[in-house]
């Protein structure tokens, strides 16, 4: 629902293909620094210093296009992909054709450009794992989450843990696509074909919430009218929303953050409305970007974007490099916990928008179901990207089995089968975000587990009693307490020691989570007494319409608008909730000692540029890993490598 624009300069200054001869200010280019300790603590103080003007420049750069969309500043600023008009169909059609062709079309044009780069890829960054004595670079980010030899089968128990959940969603919600859309697309012992979840990679599947509300009389609990009646405003949503955070003895929201920020639409131009919260890491400046409507949902959006501020104010004293979530799912994770609360009756009782605290099993199990399509339906998505990224990096899986591997996987663990033939000629996984732009995906699996462990930790020290799901922590000083101690280090501790000391352990565990889905699973358990759990017929695919393409009921200007943002892909973003970045493909056009990016993706590269002298195919340095070792100041990882060393988390992996 509400991205955060968190850690980012999600942005991409492409200057060369801009026509722009502008070089880069001298401190912002690559440093000399040579291998040894006083270097290294001299990068370290540079880059701390340099990062904070360049991240801020980036932002600034980013928030000033995308409250103000004129021809003018597009050019001037970067591409960002607007990929909200593909979302949008992908969320509200109902027709089979028309979401076929939006999901085929994406998946050809943003992956299929990828697939021999990435191969190559996967071999650069394996060489420099190898050279800092991993098996390879599978097992070198599995090192960042857990030294632990167990980690794999650790995950794979965990995985284990929740399916039986998985199989009673998978299965109910199989039964009402096929009232849906016939027997002839869905088989009612296959799998589902990926492009009706409601999501380009049927990682979340709230967006079909409407076709299977389980009680249709009992909408949700909504307190949209009592809002208006109240007269409700923008305004007054975020004092509401600030309240719930100073109520836990969490900060206020800083006066730059009122004068900043874009909660209302503006009427004298074009923005983009995605609600984002913004850091400017200047330790001053922080804004929400939201075009809000006086409804629920977007009531709690706001608490969302609120707890990612409230998470950048915790932070805001860390070195530049640390002002990040403790792992890139935690901060996703603090949003979406602040909204467990916030969206229960109880809450919405406490703050007077409801005459009741009380709500009947009906509404809960309402309210549940839709929780579960985003929490539940998620888990095997999010566990199966690394597992295929791991055997790619392992060679388990060569280049000419990419394709196929990653629909085993998908078909094995989401039960999802393409809803079109699929061969090596295509790459879908280069249609994810994460893939190109290199972000490990294993942590929002992780994330979406451990927010129901901390959401019960929470509310323990809040002593809630009664089901986990009606929990509320409003006005919990003690709740509050934890939070900071979680939120204040960033990204400056290794998350499990963090949580060690937070609250009480650092094994993630599923059965907080199972708690809560409890009164939903068991309601499944009884709606699917006559349906196959799971897919044996595991190599099923639905037919392809007759007349496909052709017989698409759109317009010319609906086709361009899946098309052109796909062409863009390579070099922007097409990810996930609105984050944005650098993918692999330009930086191959990058030329050794040309400077070709600032800002990027998931890891934000800065000051990118490629070293002069540096080896390999022209550009390859931009692939990071071969660049760090030629010059450090490159490169993100090289600095987090650095941070690491200093902070004395030990020397492991440090070969500057
Ligand atoms: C840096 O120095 C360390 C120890 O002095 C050495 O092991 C390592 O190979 C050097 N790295 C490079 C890239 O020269
Ligand atoms: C980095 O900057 C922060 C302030 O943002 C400061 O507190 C810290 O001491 C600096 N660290 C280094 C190594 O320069
Ligand atoms: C929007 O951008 C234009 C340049 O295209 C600029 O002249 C105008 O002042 C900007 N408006 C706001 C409100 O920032
Ligand atoms: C919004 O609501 C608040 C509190 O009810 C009120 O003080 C303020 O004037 C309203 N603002 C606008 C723009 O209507
Ligand atoms: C929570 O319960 C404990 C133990 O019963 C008690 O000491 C504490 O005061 C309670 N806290 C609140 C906020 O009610
Ligand atoms: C399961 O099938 C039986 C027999 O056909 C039927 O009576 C019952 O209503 C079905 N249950 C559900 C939940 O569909
Ligand atoms: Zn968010």
């Amino acid at each position: 629902m509400a991205a955060g624009q968190k850690s980012l300069p999600w942005l991409i200054f492409l200057w060369p293909l801009l026509g722009c001869s502008c070089a880069l200010p001298e401190s912002w280019l690559p440093g000399e620094y040579a291998n040894s300790t006083s270097d290294v603590l001299r990068f370290l103080s540079d880059f701390n210093s340099t990062a904070e003007e360049v991240f801020s420049f980036a932002v600034s750069a980013s928030w000033n296009f995308e409250t103000n969309l004129t021809d003018y500043n597009s050019k001037v600023q970067v591409r960002r992909l607007q990929s909200e008009d593909i979302d949008e169909t992908m969320a509200k059609s109902r027709s089979y054709n028309l979401l076929l062709f939006t999901w085929e079309a994406w998946h050809n044009t943003a992956g299929v450009p990828l697939k021999k780069l990435y191969s190559r890829f996967v071999e650069l960054s394996n060489k420099a794992s190898r050279a800092d004595g991993f098996a390879d670079t599978g097992a070198w980010w599995r090192s960042w989450d857990d030294d632990s030899e167990t980690f794999e089968q650790d995950m794979d128990n965990l995985y284990k843990t929740i399916q039986p959940l998985y199989l009673h969603l998978h299965a109910f919600v199989r039964r009402k696509l096929y009232n849906q859309y016939g027997s002839k697309y869905i088989n009612l012992k296959g799998p589902i074909p990926a492009h009706l979840l409601g999501n380009m990679w049927a990682q979340t599947w709230n967006n079909i919430y409407d076709l299977m509300i389980p009680f249709p009389g009992k909408v949700n609990v909504d307190v949209t009218d009592e809002m208006v009646r109240q007269g409700y405003n923008a305004t007054h949503m975020f004092r509401v929303a600030e309240e719930f955070f100073t109520s836990l003895g969490l900060m206020e929201m800083p006066k730059e953050f009122w004068e900043g920020s874009m909660i209302v639409k503006p009427n004298d131009r074009d923005v983009v409305c995605h609600a984002s919260a913004w850091d400017f890491y200047n330790r001053k400046d922080f804004r929400i970007k939201q075009c809000t409507k006086v409804t629920m949902d977007e009531f709690f959006t706001v608490h969302h974007e609120m707890g990612h501020i409230q998470y950048y104010l915790q932070y805001k004293n860390q070195p530049v490099g640390f002002r990040d979530g403790a792992n890139p799912g935690f901060h996703e994770a603090i949003g979406d916990l602040m909204a467990l609360s916030v969206s229960t009756p109880k809450h919405l009782h406490k703050i007077n928008l409801m005459k009741s605290a009380e709500s009947d099993e009906e509404t809960n199990l309402n309210f549940l179901l839709n929780m579960a399509l985003q929490k539940i339906a998620f888990l095997p998505f999010g566990y199966l990207v690394d597992l295929w990224r791991w055997g790619v990096f392992s060679e388990k899986t060569p280049p000419e089995r990419y394709n196929a591997d990653w629909w085993y996987l998908r078909t094995k663990y989401q039960g999802i089968c393409p809803p079109i033939r699929r061969t090596e000629e295509q790459f879908d996984p280069g249609a994810k975000f994460h893939i190109p732009n290199n972000t490990p995906y294993i942590r929002y699996f992780v994330s979406f587990i451990l927010q129901f462990q901390l959401h019960e930790k929470l509310c323990e020290a809040a002593n809630h009693t009664g089901p986990l799901h009606t929990c509320d922590i409003y006005r919990s000083k003690e709740a509050g307490t934890i939070l900071k101690k979680i939120l204040e280090p960033g990204s400056s501790r290794p998350w499990p020691e963090l949580l060690q000391e937070t609250i009480g352990t650092n094994k993630i565990d599923a059965s907080s989570l199972m708690k809560y889905f409890d009164p939903v699973i068991r309601w499944l358990e009884k709606q699917n007494v006559n349906e196959t759990l799971g897919w044996p017929d595991f190599m099923w695919l639905p037919p392809t319409p007759e007349d496909y393409p052709e017989n698409i009921k759109t317009t010319e200007a609906t086709k361009e608008s899946v098309a052109a943002p796909c062409l863009a892909f390579s070099w922007t973003n097409c990810g996930l909730e609105g984050g944005g970045g650098g993918g692999g493909v330009c930086l191959e056009q990058t030329p050794p000692g040309g400077s070709g990016l600032l800002g990027g993706g998931g890891s934000p590269v800065w000051g990118l540029v490629c070293p002069p002298g540096s080896t390999g195919p022209a550009g390859a340095c931009a692939f990071y890993p071969l660049c760090r070792r030629l010059n450090a100041r490159d490169d993100h990882f090289a600095f987090s490598v650095l941070v690491q060393f200093t902070a004395s988390r030990g020397s492991r992996g440090f070969t500057l």
